[in-house]
């Protein structure tokens, strides 16, 4: 890696609405040069050595906790990972308490998941001379995961302006749809949502550049599918009958898939429920990119951790 100073202009991660194109670009460029790194025999850089992070998870998380901690390791962070149950929040603690607990260790740099819509903000606030990563709020934003989505359709898209692409699942729900609104909008694709109309936000058509119910619609012609799991944890029982109808009125199947464009790349930024919103064939199959944007989740954070530290890289590394 080269030996450009890094003049990356914000101090944390919140919300896709914060970036402009070129913030996007800057992450992308950068997560490039960590999966040079990754893909190395010794996957291991000093930049961020001396530098604490800490992973502050209060849901669960497979992907987005373990490349975070992946990312540390790999840039030379000091890693610490804190979970709801093994924190004293499950004592009844408050997000203030615990934020003004892990103020008083003095770390550069906290990656924050949370059941709360904003509590990444309110962290953010609380917290003087530290980063903040939203690490998927609420029903809110995940950013990163948007980062991430952005850079895996760069890797297989020539362009994005016009790039139509069709988001279909439990939308209401899902932080990954709003950050991916925002950012695949910001970057000039044509957004389409579908979705049960109970699982369709009241302000669909404000935010995406197509609303419907149909999947076939979505589908067709679509350069990407992105597929989303219903959000049972957030899901009432009056909104959501059965997991069997939605299967038949919105799974995406071989059979409906054949309407996309015909080098159509179908993602899901996982936990995937095969058989619920996929077919296993589609999940697995020739169009599928889900374990790309699992690999591109390390990179992308190792990016993230690089850009608001400020990690200056010596040559050579
Ligand atoms: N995509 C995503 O956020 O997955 P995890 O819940 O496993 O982190």
């Amino acid at each position: 890696m080269g030996s450009e100073a890094n003049v990356f202009s914000h101090r944390h991660l919140l919300s896709m609405d914060d970036l402009s194109r070129d913030d996007i670009g800057q992450f992308l460029t950068t997560a490039k040069m960590m999966k040079e790194v990754s893909e190395r025999e010794v996957k291991k850089i000093p930049t961020l050595r001396g530098r604490t992070v800490i992973n502050c998870f209060l849901e669960p998380s497979t992907r987005t906790r373990m490349s975070f901690e992946i990312a540390g390791k790999r840039l030379s962070a000091d890693v610490i990972n804190i979970s709801a149950s093994g924190s004293s929040m499950s004592k009844g603690e408050s997000l203030k308490d615990m934020a003004g607990t892990l103020r008083a260790m003095n770390p550069d740099l906290i990656t924050i998941r949370s059941p709360h819509s904003g509590a990444p903000f309110q962290v953010s606030e609380m917290i003087e001379r530290c980063s903040v990563v939203n690490a998927g709020d609420g029903r809110h934003e995940h950013p990163s995961q948007s980062l991430l989505d952005i850079m895996t359709i760069s890797e297989h898209k020539e362009a994005f302006m016009g790039l139509k692409v069709s988001i279909v699942g439990d939308i209401l729900n899902s932080r990954v749809a709003r950050s991916n609104i925002i950012g695949l909008k910001k970057l000039g694709a044509v957004v389409t949502i579908c979705g049960p109309k109970t699982l369709l936000p009241v302000n669909a058509e404000e935010m995406a550049d197509g609303v419907t119910t149909s999947i076939k619609t979505a589908v067709k012609n679509a350069d990407v599918v992105m597929m989303l799991r219903i959000q049972k944890e957030r899901i009432g029982q009056a909104t959501f009958p059965n997991l069997r109808e939605y299967s038949r009125l919105f799974g995406l199947t071989s059979e409906r898939l054949k309407l996309a464009a015909k080098d159509v790349v179908v993602m899901h930024p996982g936990p995937v429920n095969r058989g619920v919103e996929i077919a296993p064939d589609v999940a697995d199959g020739p169009w599928s990119v889900i374990l790309d944007q699992v690999k591109n989740g390390v990179a992308v954070r190792m990016a993230i951790l690089y850009l608001l530290l400020g990690g200056g890289l010596a040559q050579g590394e």
